[in-house]
């Protein structure tokens, strides 16, 4: 898909606030820092629509961000950021729990993971959290650009084998810095929001 038009709609607390067009969405999910809101700049060819910083903890509400009247990306918190208090840490389990399991536009959750690294305990919990709910899911290994490309694969099969993959999900490698993966990105998407 060719963006001209992204905007944010609404930084959301709870359902109320959540957009009203049924229009399909797409939620990021993954730990602080791994990519989320580069993922989304890169996807729709802008620089810094979704805001991104080199301190973990940047993104706080469900931010929806509206591409070309047509769905939506859904830019979660990110989980497994050591400086949350535990009421923090509840609240923010509450609001996404919420959102995931009780939102029919939602058509497929993006799961990020960082590819240099196995999958944490936390991004584990979290696929089986998704596959515990049958929420069709796409994993996204970010940073491909930090790996040799002769590495790649091995680093690869790490995550697949450590999340235990389900049959159906597919495994992007991707890098926001090169677009590595982008175009098999949006072939998934514009499937999977017919
Ligand atoms: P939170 O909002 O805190 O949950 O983080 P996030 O997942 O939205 O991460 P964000 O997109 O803000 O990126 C965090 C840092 O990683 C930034 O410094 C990005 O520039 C960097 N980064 C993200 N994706 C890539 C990538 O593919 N390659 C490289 N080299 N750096 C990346
Ligand atoms: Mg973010």
């Amino acid at each position: 898909m060719k963006v001209n038009h992204a905007e944010i709609t609404i930084s959301a607390v709870k359902p109320e606030q959540y957009p009203d067009e049924g229009y399909p969405e797409f939620a990021l999910a993954g730990r602080s820092n791994v990519g989320k809101s580069s993922f989304i700049n890169k996807m729709i060819g802008r620089k810094s629509l979704a805001r991104t910083s080199s301190k973990p903890g940047k993104t706080q509400t469900l931010n929806f961000y509206k591409i070309e009247e047509t769905f939506y990306f859904v830019d979660v918190p990110g989980y497994g950021y050591a400086k949350v208090s535990k009421s923090e840490r509840e609240a923010w389990g509450k609001m996404i729990e919420r959102y995931i399991t009780g939102r029919e536009q939602l058509k497929s959750v993006i799961q990020l993971i960082d590819l240099r690294h196995p999958p944490t305990e936390d991004d584990i919990l979290m696929y089986d959290f998704l596959k515990h709910y049958n929420l069709p899911t796409i994993v996204v290994a970010t940073k491909a650009d930090k790996i040799p490309r002769s590495k790649l694969q091995k680093h690869r099969k790490i995550i697949k084998e450590a999340l235990d993959l389900e049959e159906g999900d597919p495994l992007i490698l991707f890098s926001s810095e090169t677009g590595q993966g982008k175009e098999e990105a949006w072939a998934i998407l514009e499937e999977r929001m017919k």
